[in-house]
């Protein structure tokens, strides 16, 4: 089944390093993010795990959650944690599945034939407080991915849903937004009374609102 934003995340149970959990109870009523990676004692997985678990502060300030996920068993993930923790520095502070019969890879298509052999590629799922899915990506085994950008997409959609406005080009929180063309002109000046630059009559940068002096 391919997952689309906007559709639910699929629930599941599954065993993790940190015990059976029901996924969607697990979620609660904050964001989540759900990522694969292909195999355990890999260089590359070493890497981002440990990236991860530096990062807990940064996934916490923005109400969500981080759950990893591979076909490795629940006791592999305990044995790896060691080396994660030599790579970081920091011991492994967010569960990982033990997906070994694959229902987690498969309900969330992360395993892509293609590439190779029956382990998934490297897929993020970020998943809002309704269970929604909201953003995902889909890397090949070779590129590790980078979480500060996951982080970047989690202001910009939370941010998007408070106020009319999407994020440009390599955006980042406190850079200049832009309004809904969907604003009439009067709207938009209730709404960003500090005004706004015009590129084109759908192109206008105005500061961020919630960053804004008042
Ligand atoms: C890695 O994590 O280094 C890796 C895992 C599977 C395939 C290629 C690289």
């Amino acid at each position: 089944m391919t997952l689309k934003l906007g559709d639910t995340a699929p629930n599941f149970t599954a065993d993790t390093t940190e015990g059976r959990i029901d996924f969607h109870e697990w979620l609660g009523d904050g964001w989540g993010v759900l990522f694969s990676h292909p195999a355990d004692f890999t260089p590359v997985c070493t890497t981002e795990l440990g990236e991860t678990g530096l990062l807990k502060e940064q996934f916490a300030k923005r109400n969500a959650r981080i759950i990893a996920v591979s076909v490795d068993s629940v006791e592999d993930h305990k044995a790896w944690a060691r080396d994660i923790e030599k790579y970081s520095s920091e011991p492994l502070n967010f569960p990982i599945i033990g997906d070994t019969d694959r229902q987690v890879s498969e309900l969330y298509d992360m395993i892509h034939p293609g590439e190779g052999d029956t382990s998934s590629v490297r897929c993020v799922f970020v998943i809002d407080p309704n269970k929604k899915i909201r953003m995902s990506l889909t890397y090949p085994k070779s590129a590790g991915r980078n979480f500060p950008e996951i982080l970047r997409v989690i202001d910009s959609i939370q941010l998007t849903d408070e106020y009319s406005v999407s994020t440009p080009v390599n955006w980042q929180d406190g850079d200049d937004v832009v309004i809904s063309p969907a604003l009439s002109e009067e709207q938009a000046k209730e709404q960003f009374p500090e005004g706004w630059k015009e590129i084109t009559p759908y192109l206008r940068l105005a500061k961020q609102p919630n960053k804004r002096v008042r």
